[in-house]
């Protein structure tokens, strides 16, 4: 695994959207997994100024998120669709319909975690998996315990991710969905390249659990240790205590 430290959230962001950049530049037809959440969301500010000074293309791009909230409208503020298309999706030219989600209103949710994990396959596989860390040691919402070989499925989210995501509800954790569809530790896991993003103190423990813990489905993000080509980029908040 390929650790890199740097002084400042804003030299790991960058670090993190030049090693994203270039690997949508060395595929013809690039396939991306994206992550959502607050950390991502400077990344994707500077993959789209890299666009607006055709430094980037995404006209060939296909994207499969990591997972979506059930039961929210794809149409609501809170929801990943929304996070995405105003994040990334609407700025660059990525075609319509290229950037998959999973479909939290499905009506029959576990036939929509398959219909995922074939459309991942057919598209022939993630090249490169971008991933945030939550709260509970989470990857994508693989809270604890999650095996790691679980799949694209719906998960009940842990009272802490619900604490954790409350900004965007009201700041009332109740008010953030009970579940979620979301890739499994497996799914990401096949991913030919995991790069994980995590800035600032509030990440330092778990980043520490990550790192030094027992490799556990209690801790879905120590799944990444057993990746032969995970990269994980911090600012030295985040590295603060693992260091
Ligand atoms: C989001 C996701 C989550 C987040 C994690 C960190 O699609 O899968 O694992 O990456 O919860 O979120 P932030 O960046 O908001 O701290």
């Amino acid at each position: 695994m390929n650790i890199i430290t740097v002084p400042t959230p804003t030299e790991a962001v960058e670090r993190a959207a030049a090693i994203v950049a270039d690997e949508i530049r060395s595929h013809a037809a690039p396939v991306l997994g994206f992550a959502t959440g607050r950390t991502m969301e400077s990344l994707y500010a500077l993959l789209v100024a890299r666009y607006r000074k055709g430094a980037l293309d995404f006209s060939s791009m296909t994207s499969f998120n990591l997972d979506e909230y059930v039961g929210i409208a794809t149409s609501a503020p809170q929801s990943y669709h929304t996070y995405m298309h105003e994040h990334l999706f609407d700025q660059v030219n990525m075609p319509a319909g290229h950037g998959h989600i999973p479909d939290g209103m499905a009506v029959d949710l576990n036939a929509e975690c398959a219909a995922y994990e074939n459309r991942i396959r057919a598209s022939g596989g993630i090249h490169l998996q971008l991933l945030g860390i939550g709260d509970t040691g989470h990857i994508g919402f693989n809270e604890p315990p999650s095996a790691f070989d679980t799949r694209t499925r719906p998960v009940v989210l842990d009272p802490v991710t619900r604490q954790q995501n409350a900004g965007m509800f009201g700041n009332n954790p109740d008010a953030v969905p009970e579940r979620a569809l979301t890739m499994g530790v497996g799914t990401i896991l096949d991913a030919k390249r995991l790069l994980l993003l995590a800035v600032g103190s509030g990440k330092a423990d778990i980043i520490n659990e990550a790192l030094n813990g027992p490799i556990s489905e209690k801790v879905s993000a120590t799944a990444i240790r057993l990746h032969d080509n995970a990269t994980l980029i911090l600012d030295e908040a985040a590295a603060s205590i693992w260091k």
